[in-house]
């Protein structure tokens, strides 16, 4: 077979865009906001990771503006090399203050931080072990590292014991969403950590989902649980509640010494651009200063849970402002993908491989500056919808 046919023989997407169901690449021409603006049309935006609302805040691009004039548009070199500035500094002391940490390093995005930290820290001789659902750059991370890779089944601390029991090696990593990033649950940390220190193993917790939703102020799952101090390293990204885009890893001092010196996408990669180093620094303030942000992203979350049972949703184990909502079969997930953006609402379809088969989902997550008004008007057009298609 040609090294091409491949290219040839896949239909899948344009077999969609036939049908009209196509949901991916969809154009915006506005700000991430709760609402946003697609084709001329207005769309409530259940579909963005934007949970504190705080990517069209105007302190934070008061600031990407302040370091564009300062320093430019970028770095022009890796971390290692030329790309270090004083506010790459700043903000690392900043992100370990956050999660009470010794240290942290940011590299320019958080699938970068899962390949370099996993695959600087995974030897030969170690294993690494995943739950199943892990994100997509957690098991991209684990094909990089030479060490063996062990999964279990999705937060059961039953199957996580098995393999942690039948180890061979020494050295174990245990890496974890901290909020699940498909079904919006959250991560068993307590029994997590209980096992890991059992077994000898090391703990790190991928907090992309957590960071600006959980704990106190949002400083995360960790601290949701008051287990700061037993998870060894915690991961973020600036791609979802900090309004950028980029990630960083915290630990103690000599954990991030190492990884700075060893983590390849941290090395052989250009240093996050002042103007994102800017705006997740300021992000980071207003997160920290606005606190109603949490408490009504929280507030809108349990308004849409409780709208989304009565209308007869199955939001399986969601306890988070990440909401799944089971459809079934993938064809009637774009479906109602489709016919939702027709009626004016923006969600996103999760169908396999991301999932098992038949249990293809949409899933809705909320931002704190989502009215009232327009969650119930969503969710009248979602339950509407819903019966359309036989989903409720
Ligand atoms: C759980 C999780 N980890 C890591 C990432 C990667 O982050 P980034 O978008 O910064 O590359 C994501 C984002 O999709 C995620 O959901």
């Amino acid at each position: 077979m040609g090294l091409l046919d491949k290219v040839a023989q896949f239909t899948t997407a344009k077999d969609l865009q036939a049908a009209g169901l196509y949901p991916y690449f969809r154009v915006i021409e506005s700000a991430q906001e709760n609402t946003v603006q697609i084709g001329g049309k207005r769309v409530i935006m259940l579909g963005s990771n934007n949970y504190l609302g705080l990517t069209n805040h105007p302190r934070v691009k008061e600031a990407a503006k302040a370091a564009i004039d300062k320093y430019g548009s970028g770095c022009a070199g890796s971390r290692f090399l030329n790309g270090t500035l004083d506010i790459h500094v700043e903000l690392e002391e900043k992100l370990a203050r956050l999660v009470h940490k010794e240290a942290a390093i940011v590299f320019s995005t958080g699938m970068m931080v899962n390949l370099g930290v996993i695959s600087s820290l995974v030897g030969r001789n170690d294993t690494v072990i995943v739950d199943r659902t892990d994100h997509a750059s957690i098991l991209d991370g684990t094909r990089l590292s030479f060490g063996k890779v062990r999964k279990y089944r999705h937060n059961d601390m039953e199957s996580l014991e098995r393999v942690l029991a039948s180890c061979e090696t020494d050295g174990k990593l245990i890496v974890i969403d901290g909020v699940f990033s498909m079904h919006g649950d959250v991560a068993d940390l307590p029994r997590i950590v209980e096992l890991a220190e059992r077994h000898d193993a090391v703990v790190m917790v991928d907090d992309a989902h957590g960071i600006g939703v959980m704990g106190n102020q949002g400083r995360g799952t960790s601290d949701h649980f008051g287990l700061t101090d037993r998870v060894h390293l915690i991961m973020g990204t600036f791609s979802k509640s900090l309004a950028s885009v980029g990630g960083f890893i915290a630990s103690d001092a000599d954990t991030i010494h190492y990884i700075r010196h060893i983590a390849r996408s941290l090395i052989f990669s250009a240093s996050m651009p002042p103007a994102s180093v800017a705006s997740v620094s300021a992000a980071v303030d207003v997160m920290l200063e606005e606190e109603w942000r949490l408490e009504q992203l929280w507030r809108n979350t349990r308004i849409m849970m409780e709208r989304l049972h009565e209308a007869g949703f199955d939001t399986g184990p969601s306890e988070t402002p990440i909401i799944p909502a089971r459809i079934g079969d993938d064809v009637k997930a774009f479906q109602m993908t489709q016919r939702l953006f027709e009626e004016g609402v923006f969600v996103n379809s999760v169908v396999s491989p991301a999932v098992e088969k038949g249990d293809a989902l949409i899933r809705l997550s909320l931002m704190a500056t989502h009215t009232e008004d327009e969650i119930h008007e969503a969710m009248d057009i979602l339950t509407r919808v819903g019966r359309e298609l036989g989903v409720v």
